[in-house]
């Protein structure tokens, strides 16, 4: 089979497209026909090696030295069964599924075989390039504005609330009811009010840790806003969200404060794929190529400047 290949950390052209065995299920694993794979900021930091500060030898000795262990990158999918290991029931051949397939990633292919408990049952009523959009921001702005207790009434500033984890973020914290303030270059505000932000804020202008406002909860998904900012943002009992954070906040973070890396839960992805569904989430899917895209959709990550996710469909 045809997958998406990296041996050494470097630039999107260190992506090559190659041919590798077709993956044969192991205990408790299904074998899933790729439809569409989202190409991610975390596939992206795993091409480049590039790692928030603090992480660069620790998370090297985890992830690979010279490249990433995990040579086929790709977590966020949705496909088709096409074999189940002997002892799995939750699935069979041909059903339609979506999932993220952990640490061990292996997605960008024709084929991934995973662990069953991977994956929940993609509705029938989202496509699958939709359903593989959804995934990768969806569960972590899930994670982590349940974690911060978002409800109706309470006050949500988003920054970086165009790309993969803040678009999501936008809209489920005005699913739950939230006033969303988003932040957002001037270009994505007509984008970020359609998603549910009540008042947009274009950084270039107004530095977000120039806002007078106080916020419930303060989610950051670019990684510019210190602990000690955010925490003046919020409300006297506000939670700072630091979807990106260096070594030092992700180890002190506690009470107030959360981060690191968020969960992977069927249970969520089948949540937010509920929501694709019933159109209360757009997954902001863009539709690049099939593997061969995959370079240029990291090229389209390194800018920075990505709206919404990236998927690529292997058998198109
Ligand atoms: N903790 C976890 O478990 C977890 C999980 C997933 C991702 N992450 C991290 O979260 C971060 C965001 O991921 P992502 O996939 O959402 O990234 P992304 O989609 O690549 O984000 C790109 C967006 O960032 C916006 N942006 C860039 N500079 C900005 C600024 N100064 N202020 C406000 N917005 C700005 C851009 O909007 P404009 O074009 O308008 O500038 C663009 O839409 C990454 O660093 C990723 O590693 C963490």
């Amino acid at each position: 089979m045809r997958a998406a290949y990296v041996d050494r950390y470097g630039p999107p052209d260190s992506v090559v497209v190659t041919e590798v065995p077709t993956p044969e299920p192991r205990a408790g694993e299904v074998v899933v026909r790729v439809e569409a794979v989202a190409v991610t900021s975390g596939d992206a930091r795993l091409r480049s090696g590039r790692f928030p500060r603090g992480f660069g030898a620790l998370a090297r000795l985890g992830v690979g030295i010279r490249g990433p262990r995990a040579r086929i990158l790709g977590g966020a999918l949705s496909g088709r069964v096409e074999r189940v290991a002997p002892d799995v029931t939750a699935f069979a051949p041909g059903d339609e599924i979506a999932g993220m397939t952990g640490a061990r990633l292996r997605g960008h292919a024709e084929f991934v075989a995973a662990p069953a408990s991977k994956f929940t049952g993609k509705p029938e009523q989202v496509g699958h390039a939709e359903a593989a959009g959804a995934l990768f921001g969806g569960s972590t702005a899930l994670h982590f504005l349940r974690k911060a207790g978002v409800a109706a009434g309470r006050t949500v500033l988003v920054n970086g609330a165009s790309g993969a984890v803040g678009s999501s973020a936008v809209q489920l914290a005005a699913h739950f009811g939230a006033t969303v303030t988003a932040v957002a270059s001037r270009r994505n505000h007509d984008l970020v009010t359609r998603l549910g932000a009540h008042r947009a804020v274009d950084y270039t202008a107004t530095p977000v840790t120039t806002l007078d406002d106080r916020f419930d909860i303060v989610f950051d998904a670019v990684g510019n806003i210190s602990r000690a900012e955010g925490l003046r943002l919020l409300t006297p009992d506000g939670t700072l969200v630091l979807a990106v954070a260096d070594l030092l906040d992700t180890v002190r973070a506690r009470g107030r404060v959360l981060a690191g890396p968020a969960p992977e839960r069927p249970a969520d992805f089948a949540f937010l794929l509920d929501l694709v569904a019933t159109g209360a989430l757009d997954p902001l899917t863009e539709i690049v190529g099939d593997l061969d895209a995959v370079r240029e959709a990291h090229r389209r990550i390194d800018t920075g400047r990505k709206t919404g996710n990236l998927v690529v469909l292997p058998h198109a």
